[in-house]
């Protein structure tokens, strides 16, 4: 057993999140999930960089202080992680106060090394990037990067003396040369470190959102320095309590698109070896997703979002889908029909027909009981299990997933092979029924990691709860029963799925670069659950709600009338013969209550329970075809479909709303 630490960017504020912000985060949930389970002491830091030009800028063109759109943007990141379940241990955003303790930890330890110096300079400056480029570098007016417009600009600044680190970094890169991930990429960061290393302007006095330098307060830290420190602000570092500091720092991965790898894998360690800290373990540069054959952007409106295929189709299909689909290198392109491929193909038919088929023998022939088996599966799901850990130590979820794939097409033919079902409960067909569960247990284990929630009800269904690599026999299981497991990952009807996208239902896709600002106004003007609902596709023009009249004023001891509380729906099902109404028993903490909401079209029953909501609570109790409602669910009207408002924080049932 050991420990972990690994790190995703931390995003920038000014834009919602799409599908490549999820890619990053579900990716590294992946490795934290899998460290947890070999025992390690896991941290898992995401978060969002909030400072600098761009975001002062958006916030201009948004009529908004940053910190009001940084806590717009945040709200978002929090929900969709919730949504996809991803397990981060600390969310850092540079606007905290532990964050800029942090940053001038590190500045004072730069200065302390001798290599911070104040000079005027004038250069060529991208500020979409945030960065001075050489000369030599910008052809046409535009950033070698990416090719936004460039600026000339003259400072006077405070420089990092990055040029005595050329050979540091070269004699680094030569000693690890896993250092950076994938090794192309050690070789692209080598040879730019090789073509020489120019100093490193870290303050800026064009812009004021971002940390004053110490003592200079006309100059604000130039944002890369700022965010980067973040992979040890939030562990406490310069904080006075560093006690996580000591236990995780260096981190074992810090993983980033390939597009940052410059500034994590050059100036990141560069300032590491300045301020005297050890350097990480790897830097790995994923590859990007592209929409179509083309790289994703906002002036093109083929951004993709990820919340309404999570909606759609669940977090664990879409986690599966982006963990499987492209090595974790390289770049690979978004389709509905790829995704769709792969629920149909992977989730529902091999993976689902496996779990329901199994348990179903296992119920039918003996009573739910993996009893002893005779060892035939025993070599087999071992080799399986071997690559796979070996794919994940080389930080390859693609690879361990097909190895896990393979397992469980080998354990339907075993099925097919050996047909339990034709001589019903004798000691041959149980015992392959028991060696089927013993391997399938095993795959849903290692499946854990990319598809939490699915994995563990397969492995509850199979009798095992809190499994970990550490505390799995093979031999375990005899008398555990099982339970029948059905409808794990529905297939998708690809024919009416598309129907309904070019009927112009909600897709992942963003409809324009407008979107932003129309999601604000509608966000302002609900003001109940400014950041609840889901992704702009399903809400109206702004204009239709202006659009709306005016109700009639009402005093605030009026509103005060109406009792709010948050309620935990612990059950819920369809009132027969009704298609919107469902009957939920909530609990509000001190009492539980029956209540009727006409949701159901658009909520199924097993999507509520478990939710948190709002709750109108002293309302007169009324029937509703027949069944009595003692309140009312909150929902907003979206054109006449109800959505569920929910809240942005755990919220303990019974608390009131005011
Ligand atoms: N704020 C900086 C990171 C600072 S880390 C100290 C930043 N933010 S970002 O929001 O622009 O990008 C964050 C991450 O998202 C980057 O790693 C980037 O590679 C990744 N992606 C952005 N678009 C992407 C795809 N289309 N596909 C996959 N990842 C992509 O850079």
């Amino acid at each position: 057993m050991g420990r972990f630490y690994i790190t995703t960017p931390i995003y920038y504020v000014n834009d919602y999140p799409h599908i490549g912000h999820a890619y990053c985060t579900v990716c590294a949930d992946f490795f934290a999930r899998y460290h947890r389970l070999l025992g390690d002491e896991t941290y898992f830091l995401t978060g969002t960089d909030e400072h600098g030009q761009k975001m002062e800028k958006t916030a201009a063109k948004e009529g908004v202080p940053p910190i009001v759109l940084a806590d717009r943007v945040v709200a978002r990141y929090h929900e969709l992680w919730k949504r996809l379940n991803i397990s981060h241990d600390d969310f850092i955003r540079t606007t905290q106060d532990r964050h800029q303790h942090g940053v001038l930890a590190i500045l004072q330890r730069l200065m302390d090394a001798g290599d911070v110096y104040k000079a005027s300079y004038r250069g060529p400056y991208c500020v979409a990037c945030e960065a001075f480029f050489p000369e030599n570098q910008v052809t046409d007016g535009k950033c070698p990067d990416f090719g936004h417009p460039i600026t000339e600009l003259e400072e006077e600044s405070y420089f990092f003396r990055l040029s005595n680190y050329q050979e540091p970094l070269l004699k680094l890169y030569a000693e690890r040369p896993d250092f950076v991930l994938p090794e192309s990429r050690m070789n692209e960061v080598r040879a730019f470190v090789e073509g020489g290393l120019k100093d490193l302007s870290i303050s800026r006095t064009s812009i004021t959102w971002g940390i004053p330098f110490p003592g200079d307060e006309k100059h604000v830290l130039y944002v890369w320095l700022d965010a980067l420190s973040n992979y040890v602000s939030a562990l406490g570092f310069g904080s006075g309590d560093e006690t996580k500091f000591k236990t995780f720092w260096p981190a074992d991965v810090h993983l980033i698109g390939k597009d940052i790898l410059r500034f994590h894998a050059v100036y990141w360690p560069a300032f590491l070896m300045s301020a005297g800290l050890p350097l990480p373990g790897h830097v790995f540069g994923h590859g990007w997703w592209v929409k179509d054959g083309t790289k994703m952007s906002k002036s093109l409106g083929n951004v993709v979002d990820a919340w309404p295929y999570v909606e759609e189709f669940g977090a664990d299909a879409v986690r599966y889908f982006l963990l499987r689909e492209k090595p974790i290198g390289t770049d690979g392109s978004f389709s509905d029909e790829a995704l769709l491929d792969r629920i149909n193909a992977d989730l529902a038919n091999d993976l689902g027909n496996l779990a329901s088929r199994l348990t179903n023998l296992l119920e039918r022939q003996a009573g739910g009981k993996v009893g002893p088996g005779d060892g035939s599966l025993k070599a087999r799901a071992e080799q399986a299990m071997e690559r796979y850990h070996s794919a994940v130590k080389g930080l390859s979820p693609r690879d361990a997933l097909i190895e896990i794939w393979s397992l469980i097409s080998d354990l339907n033919k075993y099925l097919v092979e050996r047909e339990p079902w034709a001589a019903p409960g004798t000691p041959g067909a149980l015992a392959t029924l028991s060696e089927a569960a013993r391997a399938l247990r095993l795959a849903a284990l290692a499946l854990t990691p990319a598809l939490p929630a699915s994995a563990a009800a397969i492995t509850n269904a199979l009798g095992f709860e809190g499994m970990a690599f550490a505390n799995l026999r093979w031999e375990d299981g005899q008398r555990i029963p099982a339970r029948k497991l059905s409808g794990l990952f529905p297939r998708v009807d690809k024919a009416e799925y598309f129907g309904k996208v070019r009927a112009n239902k909600p897709t992942g896709q963003r409809a324009s670069e407008g979107k932003m600002e129309e999601e604000k106004k509608q966000s302002d003007l609900s003001a109940a659950a400014p950041q609840a609902g889901p992704a702009a596709p399903a809400a109206p023009p702004v204009a239709a709600i202006l659009a709306e009249p005016v109700a009639e004023r009402i005093s605030i001891d009026d509103f005060r009338k109406v009792q709010l509380r948050a309620g935990k729906i612990l059950e819920a099902e369809r009132v027969p013969k009704s298609n919107k109404l469902v009957k939920m028993i909530v609990d509000f903490g001190d009492e539980r209550r029956q209540i009727v909401g006409g949701i159901g079209k658009k909520y199924p029953p097993e999507q509520l329970v478990g939710r948190t909501c709002p709750f109108v609570t002293n309302l007169q109790p009324a029937k509703l075809m027949g069944v009595e409602s003692n309140g009312m669910i909150m929902a907003g009207n979206i054109e006449g479909e109800p959505i569920l408002l929910q809240f942005l924080e755990d919220v303990p049932p019974g608390s009131k709303i005011t």
